[in-house]
């Protein structure tokens, strides 16, 4: 029997969640009513974009690199999301006014091309405009993701070229994540470390990948992995705390003979690696991820501060 398998998007159960109200397109509908049209460009093709963001304090955290991120992708596959970030800020408020919600909870915003008139692939089908959910959790990561760590299995499906499905597209279809996912577990280990085209480490089915080596924090150059946002402020709270960071091109024996490593995400932060392909990551100290793990949560307090204006 091998251990039950552990994700990075493990929250505790919270019975509240049961009773949460949905939003779609517009309306607030309690979970089991919330539905959206077979037709719809999402369930047929996997056409639409979504992010994940996370409420602290009564702050969605890192709002606008996460609409940044979101437009960016909408305008390179001319998807017409039908409000400004202002419109998604008010949606987000709405619903989380409607659900009673102030910290602990992570936000599924999602927007597909919307239903479409015949059921085929070709997006000038889908003519009513987008279709717009958001789903939010109480959602607090469980105590194991921090304490005993991932365990990483890597597997055979790579993440592409741009030129194929850009890794930057946090696009409904995720099945090149689902595939590396499920190839993961079937190799006993909770999540994929994935390869780049060249065979150099790149990146998690579900978060950016970093490790930690005499002292100094490497990840990948990012030329074939999202574009995380928290990737990217481990990366400059590196740089302002005179911590050592390289985005670079490295092996699977540098990965296995790290000191630390770590997994970055809007969920779950960073998520310390136990083990890749069964070999145990360092001696499981972890002093450098702590740190980062500290700076992480200080800026975000700060961050809140600056917006919430406190
Ligand atoms: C494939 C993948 N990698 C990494 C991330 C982490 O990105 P972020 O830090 O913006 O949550 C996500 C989140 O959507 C993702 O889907």
């Amino acid at each position: 029997m091998i251990d039950q398998a552990l994700t990075t998007h493990d929250a505790l159960e919270d019975p509240r969640n049961a009773e949460i109200l949905i939003y779609v397109n517009g309306a607030l509908v309690p979970r089991d009513e919330a539905k959206v049209s077979v037709y719809d460009s999402g369930f047929m093709l996997g056409d639409g974009m979504w992010e994940g963001l996370r409420l602290y304090d009564g702050v969605w955290a890192y709002f606008d690199e996460h609409m940044d991120r979101f437009f960016e992708a909408c305008k390179a596959v001319s998807l017409d999301v039908g409000m400004d970030r202002s419109g998604i800020l008010d949606a987000l408020e709405k619903t989380r006014a409607a659900n009673n919600m102030h910290a602990d909870v992570h936000c599924r915003l999602m927007v597909t091309r919307g239903p479409k008139v015949r059921p085929f692939q070709h997006p000038s089908l889908s003519r009513s405009g987008p279709t717009m959910v958001i789903i939010m959790e109480h959602s607090k990561p469980v105590d194991k993701l921090k304490d005993a760590g991932i365990r990483l299995a890597t597997v055979p499906q790579v993440r592409g070229l741009p030129m194929a499905q850009d890794a930057k597209y946090n696009s409904h279809s995720k099945l090149n994540c689902v595939i590396a996912c499920l190839q993961a577990e079937q190799a006993g280990a909770d999540e994929g470390l994935m390869l780049d085209p060249h065979g150099f480490v790149n990146t998690t089915n579900a978060c950016n990948f970093f490790v930690v080596r005499k002292g100094a924090v490497w990840t990948s150059t990012g030329d074939y992995c999202m574009n995380g946002v928290t990737r990217a402020k481990v990366i400059s709270l590196c740089q302002a705390n005179g911590i050592p960071v390289f985005e670079r091109n490295f092996s699977l024996v540098e990965a296995y003979g790290a000191e630390e490593a770590f997994l970055t995400g809007t969920f779950g932060a960073q998520t310390p690696v136990a083990s890749i392909d069964g070999k145990p990551i360092g001696d499981g100290t972890r002093p450098v991820t702590a740190r980062i793990q500290a700076l992480y949560k200080k800026a975000i307090a700060e961050h809140v501060a600056a917006v919430s204006g406190a």
